[in-house]
């Protein structure tokens, strides 16, 4: 099987996914790690894939491990295998991804959550090239490529402590950054038409009879937050429930949850209207000084300036209530200054002095 062959399906010819495809040309020989960085649905899983076919360890393995899907311990023990009855239910010795990629590539998606330990561990195995089995004591070599991704900014996470800044600098010996698909609108129509008629075939449709002038331009509209991902799934669906397969596909389905039926749902955030009890018990948390303090009816006419001064006053004194008292921290929890809430408490003579 040749290296190409295995990627004939990556379709676009826009000048970013071109430089893209360039750059992985050029790293995948190395056997340094590189890390895909990408919005979710971009192509990183298939990026990664031909970083392996390129490169010399093409006919080995190719192993892959999405990390957010595991618990810390789980992860640890498929990262790193583990000895028989290291911990409950550990029935005979396990061989970890990092032994089975042995000699090839070990592609780790999804890696911007691990904990402290699981980070701590990779760089060891980067470092050294070596680890120790879940409840073993020995300790086993490794010759593995890894290619790493995340769809955060890996960077950021390090500078706010969420990610290991040193295991970052290791991992990123090169980064490849996969641009969104509406910044390669190009590629939208060839990956619509490769994924219309792949589905065509499946569907065992005699033909596909390509796309209407109004459907093609909604699909150049649109701004794909879930990217190629996104646009298989919206092209597939439209292509099966298109009911004429004579005539070209006018509808794109982009919401399939689109409908005048659909239910309306609690949102989590505080409407306007609800009362600070009601906040009380559906949060079980003190009522926020920045919610409103009560809604009632209003009744007209009213004195704007009036209700205000009143509102603002009605709301220090539940605040000051709320932290017993306390100015400073009234201040603090109302984003203002000791200093500006005592003004404030002056002007409407608050003050007790
Ligand atoms: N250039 C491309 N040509 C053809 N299909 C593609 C291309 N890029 C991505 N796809 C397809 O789009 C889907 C999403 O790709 P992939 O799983 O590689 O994305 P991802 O970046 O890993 O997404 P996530 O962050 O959600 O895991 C897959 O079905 C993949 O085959
Ligand atoms: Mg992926």
């Amino acid at each position: 099987m040749t290296t190409k062959f295995k990627q004939d399906n990556l379709i676009g010819q826009s000048n970013a996914l071109l430089e893209v495809l360039e750059h992985v040309s050029q790293v995948a020989p190395l056997a340094k790690p590189v890390l895909i960085i990408g919005e979710r649905g971009t192509g990183k899983e298939l990026i990664a894939e031909r970083l392996h076919y390129l490169s010399k360890r093409w006919d080995q393995s190719f192993i892959k491990l999405n990390c957010s899907s595991l618990s810390e311990n789980l992860l640890e023990s498929e990262l790193f295998g583990h000895e028989s009855g290291a911990f409950t239910g550990a029935k005979g010795r396990h061989e970890g991804r990092f032994e089975r990629a042995d000699g090839g590539t070990l592609f780790l998606d999804e890696l911007a959550n691990t904990s402290g330990l699981i980070q701590e561990k990779l760089l060891r195995v980067i470092e050294y090239g070596e680890f120790e089995r879940v409840g073993g004591s020995k300790t086993v070599q490794t010759d593995v490529r890894l290619i790493c991704a995340a769809n955060e900014d890996l960077p950021t996470l390090a500078e706010q402590g969420e990610f290991r800044a040193d295991l970052l600098d290791r991992l990123a010996f090169d980064v490849i950054t996969l641009p969104p698909l509406r910044c390669r609108s190009e590629d939208i129509m060839p990956l619509a038409e490769y994924f219309a008629i792949g589905m065509a075939r499946q569907l065992q449709l005699e033909l596909f009879s390509g796309f209407s002038k109004q459907a093609i331009a909604q699909l150049m509209d649109y701004h794909w937050p879930g990217n190629i991902r996104e646009l298989k799934n919206v092209i597939e669906r439209s292509v099966y429930r298109n009911d004429d397969i004579q005539q070209p596909i006018s509808q794109i389905i982009l919401d399939p949850f689109a409908s005048p039926y659909r239910p309306t749902t609690r949102i989590k955030t505080l409407s306007r209207q609800q009362t600070p009890a009601a906040m009380n018990e559906t949060h079980n948390e003190p009522a926020a000084a920045t919610q409103p303090v009560e809604s009632k009816a209003l009744e007209f006419p009213m004195d704007l300036k009036q209700q205000c001064e009143q509102f603002e006053i009605d709301l220090l004194q539940k605040a000051l209530e709320n932290f017993q008292f306390n100015q400073k921290k009234t201040a603090e929890q109302l984003g203002l200054s000791y200093h500006q809430l005592r003004g404030i408490l002056k002007k409407y003579n608050l003050l007790d002095k």
